[in-house]
C-alpha cells in the first residue's frame, strides 16, 4: 500500500482516514511519487511535543514533521518508502480553527508541507526556497481539490409526491405517481423520491411496494424516524432512506432534523437500516453542529436543506444562506460523508448549487411538477437535467 496512516491518538470525527489515505495516494500521484511508499503518523500534542526534543532538540509540540529515508536526494527508487510525515492533530485543530478552514483541509496542507520536504524542498534554506516551496503547497491542493471534484456529475433525483397530492386532492387513482415516476427516469432522472408520510396525505403503502418494483433508478424514501416507517422501510427495503422530522400539520417539511439532540436514537436507527444494507440520508440544517453529528451517528449521507437559501427576500440573505449550505456541504465532504441537497430548488437557484463540486445528488419535487403540468413531465425534468454540471 503506498500510504500507510497510523494513529497514535483518538480520532476526531471529522478526520476520515480512508479519504485521507485516497488523498495522499493522489498527492503522490500528482508529485510523480505513486510508485513509492509513505508512512503517516498521526499523534497528540505531547507525543509531537516528544518527537520534536528527541529528533529536533525543540521544546513543546509542532504541527507537522518529515523524516526522509534519502535526505536531500529527492525521490527515492520505486516501491522504496519516502519516508515519515508525522503530524499532530491537536496542533493541526488549533490551526484550523484560527484559518477557518476543516481539520481535514488542514491535515491535507500539512501532509503537502510533509510530502515536499520529502522530496527535498526546505523552507528554511532561503527565502526564495521558502516562497517556491509555499506556491507549490498551494498548487498541489488546487490540483488536488480540482481534480477530486472534476468530473463528479450530479445526480437529479426527482421527487414526485405532488403527484400522489393531486390524486388524494379527488381521491380516485389519476394521476399515478408510479408512472410519473416511470417517465421521470425516461427523461433521465437518476432517481426517485417520495416521502411515506405517517398521515399518508399523499404517498401510499401501495406507491412505495409498486416503486420498489418498478423503479429503474435509485428509490429514496424520505420519512420520519417513527417504528411504524421504519417497519415498512426495513420490508421493501428501498436504496436509500431519508430521516426528515414530521410533523402532522405542517404544509412540507419545515426544517432539518435535530441530529445533536436525538444522537441515540438515530444511532439506533442506522444500526437497523444498516442490517438490512440500506444507507441513510439525514436532512439537516447547513450547520457544523449538525453534520459532526450526523458523522458520528454514522450516517452515509446528509442532505443539505437548501431551503433558507431558496426563500431568502433579499439578495444579500441568499448570498448568505449560499454562503452557509457552501460552507457545510465542504465540511461534511471534508468529513467522508455523501453530500446531498434539497429543498425549494427551482429553475433559477438550481445551477448554484449543483456547481459546488461537493454535492452529489439534488432532490426536487415541487419546481418540475409545476412545470410539469404546463409543459410536460418530460421536458420539466429535461430541463432541470440540463442546468446540472454534466460529467
Ligand atoms: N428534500 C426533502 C428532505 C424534502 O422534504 C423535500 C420536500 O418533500 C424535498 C427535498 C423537495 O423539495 P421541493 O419539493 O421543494 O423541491
Amino acid at each position: 500500500m503506498p500510504a500507510l496512516i497510523t494513529s497514535q491518538t483518538a480520532m476526531p470525527p471529522s478526520i476520515s482516514l480512508q479519504h485521507l489515505r485516497q488523498r495522499t495516494e493522489r498527492l503522490m500521484r500528482l508529485c510523480g511519487c505513486a510508485e513509492n511508499e509513505l508512512s503517516i503518523l498521526l499523534v497528540d500534542d505531547p507525543g509531537m511535543a516528544q518527537l520534536n526534543e528527541q529528533y529536533r532538540n525543540k521544546k513543546g509540540p509542532t504541527n507537522v514533521l518529515a523524516f526522509a529515508m534519502l535526505e536531500g536526494e529527492g525521490i527515492p527508487p520505486v516501491a522504496d518508502l519516502l519516508g515519515d510525515v508525522i503530524i499532530s492533530l491537536d496542533t493541526a485543530s488549533r490551526e484550523a480553527l484560527a484559518d477557518g478552514v476543516t481539520l481535514h483541509q488542514r491535515v491535507t496542507i500539512l501532509l503537502i508541507h510533509g510530502l515536499l520536504h520529502l522530496l527535498g524542498l526546505d523552507h528554511e534554506r532561503s527565502r526564495a526556497e521558502a516562497k517556491a516551496m509555499a506556491d507549490r503547497e498551494k498548487q498541489l491542493l488546487h490540483q488536488l481539490l480540482t481534480e477530486e471534484r472534476r468530473g463528479k456529475m450530479v445526480s437529479l433525483a426527482i421527487n414526485v409526491d405532488h403527484v400522489a397530492t393531486l390524486r388524494q386532492a379527488r381521491g380516485i387513482s389519476e394521476p399515478d405517481p408510479v408512472l410519473a415516476a416511470g417517465i421521470c427516469e425516461l427523461a433521465g432522472a437518476q432517481g426517485i423520491v417520495v416521502h411515506l408520510r405517517e398521515d399518508r396525505r399523499h404517498i401510499q403503502d401501495r406507491d412505495v411496494q409498486l416503486l420498489r418494483q418498478t423503479v429503474k433508478t435509485k428509490l429514496n424514501l424520505e420519512m420520519g424516524a417513527t417504528e411504524e416507517i421504519i417497519g415498512i422501510a426495513l420490508e421493501i427495503k428501498p436504496d436509500m432512506i431519508t430521516l426528515v422530522p414530521e410533523k402532522r400539520k405542517e404544509l412540507t417539511t419545515e426544517g432539518g432534523l435535530n441530529v445533536a439532540g436525538q444522537k441515540k436514537k438515530l444511532q439506533g436507527v442506522i444500526a437497523r437500516m444498516r442490517t438490512a444494507k440500506i444507507p441513510v440520508s439525514l436532512f439537516i440544517d447547513p450547520d457544523s453542529r449538525q453534520i459532526n453529528a450526523a458523522h458520528e451517528v454514522g450516517a452515509t449521507f446528509v442532505e443539505i436543506h437548501t431551503g433558507r437559501y431558496c426563500d431568502a427576500a433579499t439578495e444579500a440573505m441568499r448570498d448568505k444562506e449560499f454562503g452557509l449550505i457552501a460552507t457545510a456541504a465542504e465540511e461534511a465532504y471534508e468529513m467522508g460523508l455523501r453530500v446531498n441537497a434539497g429543498h425549494g430548488l427551482n429553475y433559477l437557484n438550481t445551477r448554484r448549487v449543483a456547481a459546488l463540486g461537493t454535492i452529489e445528488e439534488l432532490s426536487i419535487g415541487h419546481a418540475v411538477m409545476a412545470r410539469a403540468i404546463l409543459v410536460g413531465l418530460d421536458q420539466a425534468v429535461r430541463e432541470m437535467l440540463a442546468l446540472l454540471p454534466a460529467g
